[in-house]
């Protein structure tokens, strides 16, 4: 199963948005299956796939919600449990993942996350609750084998997105191309490969989300723009610290390329 985390530490530039177009399309297209995680309190994930495609709250969802809530089968009763002992005992079947298609699976988030940071007895063990956690998925007999389980994360570096990002295979960073977007991509590789470390460090691959654009093409300032993000992971890649991580250039099928990928040699 791989493994793939959206995040950036700005929020709105697309991260739930991408996560979840990505697991419709590997489900849909590629047929793969898709298991999706919202980790996020915000729970803007959760929010949109309890509602049908006219914009109504979808009741089946919502039944099913209400459900994993009242049996404790929540992420959030997972990371408690987690936190507390083990997650002996915990079954990762169907009460816990809802199935939003035959081949695209969801865990949704709760609004008790915003609070874990401050009520953890030993934040320290959080770190591995997603390795853990990912082991019962992927050894429960009630769930399929995953192709892919793909990870929303919140504007911030929660225990959570630490407990991803030190087990996941690619890490994805969309950005929007302004004035602070060079800066802030800049600070977000170098403080994930602070954390990350020693953990090794997985492929990382920053892309463009809501380009301005005119007569299709992104306009001159937003080119600009993502040339200096480009400038920015160059720097991080050449920097001594991370020797083992190259840059390689994706044209993403367009003339002007507007993602790059860092990952280790
Ligand atoms: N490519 C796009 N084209 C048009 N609208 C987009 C695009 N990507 C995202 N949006 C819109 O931008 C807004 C923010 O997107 P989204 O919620 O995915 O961002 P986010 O990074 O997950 O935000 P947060 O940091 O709050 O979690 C949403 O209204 C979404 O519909
Ligand atoms: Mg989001």
């Amino acid at each position: 199963m791989k493994t793939i985390a959206t995040i950036n530490f700005k929020g709105g530039v697309g991260k739930t948005t991408v996560t979840w177009c990505l697991g419709d399309v590997l489900s849909t297209y590629s047929r793969s299956k898709v298991i999706l995680f919202d980790l996020d309190a915000q729970m803007s994930l959760t929010q949109a796939i309890a509602l049908d495609a006219e914009g109504n709250s979808s009741g089946k969802f919502a039944s099913w919600y209400e459900n994993a809530a009242a049996h404790d089968k929540t992420i959030f009763s997972a990371l408690r449990k987690f936190l507390e002992t083990d997650l002996t005992g915990f079954q990762a079947d169907n009460g816990f993942v809802f199935r939003l298609a035959e081949n695209y699976h969801f865990v949704p988030s709760t609004e008790q996350l915003y609070w874990l940071e401050l009520e953890a007895p030993d934040p320290g063990k959080g770190k591995f609750f997603i390795k853990n956690l990912l082991g019962k998925v992927e050894n429960s007999g009630a769930l399929p084998k995953y192709d892919y389980a793909l990870f929303d994360c919140p504007p911030s570096f929660t225990m959570l997105s630490y407990s991803v990002l030190t087990s996941c295979d690619l890490i994805l960073i969309p950005f929007n191309p302004d004035f602070f977007a060079a800066k802030g991509v800049g600070l977000l590789i170098a403080g994930l490969r602070h954390r990350i470390q020693p953990h090794p460090i997985p492929k990382l691959a920053v892309f463009a989300n809501r380009a301005r654009t005119y007569g299709g093409e992104p306009t001159k300032l937003a080119r600009a723009w993502i040339s200096d993000v480009r400038a920015a992971c160059d720097n991080v890649s050449n920097q001594t610290s991370w020797r083992n991580l190259r840059t390689l250039r994706k044209r993403s099928g367009k003339r002007r390329g507007n993602c790059c990928v860092l990952r280790g040699a």
